[in-house]
């Protein structure tokens, strides 16, 4: 485990921008100087650069935009770790320019994710949401033969944008509702499993014109952004329904709102939103809507596996061992070294 250093004589400086779990924060003291936000307030730019002044090391969250210009402002930094697979808030170029190494915490949130997804795309099917706000609200008053029909799963298709390993774990699961799976990447990728995961590449549009279910989980990008809107929308069956559980901005939400009101598709379930944590009123004012707040991950094991790993991650840094999760690997050779601190 990491100590004082000798070399630099001291121990390494590690900023937190979120609340971890309280026995992970407590063991990253022991080890390191910890500037941490147990509180999870929402550090305002000035006040994460002061923060960042003296940091070796950045644990960071995919709601933190880590830009060019703050990449800049922080000529310690060796190494960020975004504790998530996504990391699209971070400027990688920019990092990567700088000599700065970033990781992420890919596969173990793979299958809580893969699970909220079923459980996304099963609420909307049953609307389960909004028969137990109907419920809560004390209109029950009788047995009715057509109250809340909703839609199959068992025997549908599913579709999945973006095969990764998600797409897959999501895949997998289909098997037991015995659904046809189609996806569509841009390339066609070889099935792990392939009789667990058997799923068909289609073209884009035939994804989206034949599926039942679409489930999302391509990574957001500017090639990514709006992705899906009006008029991908309006090549779906009516009735189907649409999963986001990739990221805000890969859908487009005021083009989905207008379609879900002309029921085309019939419903959506998105754990992500553009401009989250603010969600657009038009996707509020939908009962065909069911929304989580970005908990794709948030079980326990994942979660805390993901923080786990986030951690690791700078650890191997500054042992000098490329960590497993490395996102930009070409750094590592020019990668920038931890430093004496002035006076
Ligand atoms: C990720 O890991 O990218 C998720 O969105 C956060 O759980």
């Amino acid at each position: 485990m990491v100590k004082e250093n000798p070399q630099i004589g001291h121990r390494p400086a590690v900023v937190i921008t979120r609340r971890i779990f309280a026995d992970m924060a407590e063991a990253l003291h022991g080890r390191y100087d910890v500037l941490d936000n147990q509180n999870d307030e929402d550090w305002p730019r000035q006040e994460l650069l002061a923060r960042l002044a003296d940091a070796d090391a950045l644990l960071t969250d995919p709601a933190r935009q880590i830009d060019a210009s703050l990449v800049a402002s922080c000529p310690r930094l060796c190494v960020i770790s975004n504790i998530a697979v996504g990391f699209n808030n971070i400027d990688l170029e920019a990092c990567t320019r700088a000599g700065i190494v970033v990781t992420n915490t890919p596969d173990v949130l793979n299958d809580a994710t893969a699970d909220h997804a079923w459980a996304l795309l099963m609420a909307a099917a049953r609307r389960v949401v909004q028969a137990d706000r109907w419920t809560r609200g004390g209109n029950w008053q009788r047995f009715a033969l057509d109250a809340f029909l909703g839609a199959d799963v068992f025997g549908a298709t599913l579709g999945i944008l973006g095969m990764g390993r998600i797409g897959r774990a999501v895949a997998r699961r289909a098997q037991g509702f015995q659904m046809r799976v189609l996806y569509h990447n841009r390339t066609t990728v070889a099935p792990l499993n392939a009789q667990a995961e058997a799923a068909q590449w289609v073209t884009r549009e035939q994804l989206f014109r034949q599926s039942d279910f679409l489930v999302v989980l391509v990574p957001y990008s500017p090639a990514t952004h709006h992705l899906i809107g009006a008029d991908e929308l309006a090549q779906m069956k009516p009735g189907a329904v649409l999963v986001n559980i990739a990221r805000g901005g890969i859908v487009d939400d005021v083009a989905l709102a207008q379609a879900l009101q002309r029921g085309c598709p019939g419903a959506a379930a998105l754990d992500v939103m553009e401009n989250e944590p603010n969600v657009l009123p038009g996707l509020l004012a939908l009962e065909n809507v069911v929304l989580t707040p970005h908990i794709g991950s948030a079980t326990q094991t994942a979660r805390r596996s993901m923080v786990r790993l986030a951690i690791d991650n700078p650890d191997q840094v500054f042992e000098d061992q490329r960590p497993s999760a490395v996102i930009n690997a070409e750094v590592w050779q020019r990668r920038r070294r931890i430093a004496t601190r002035p006076g």
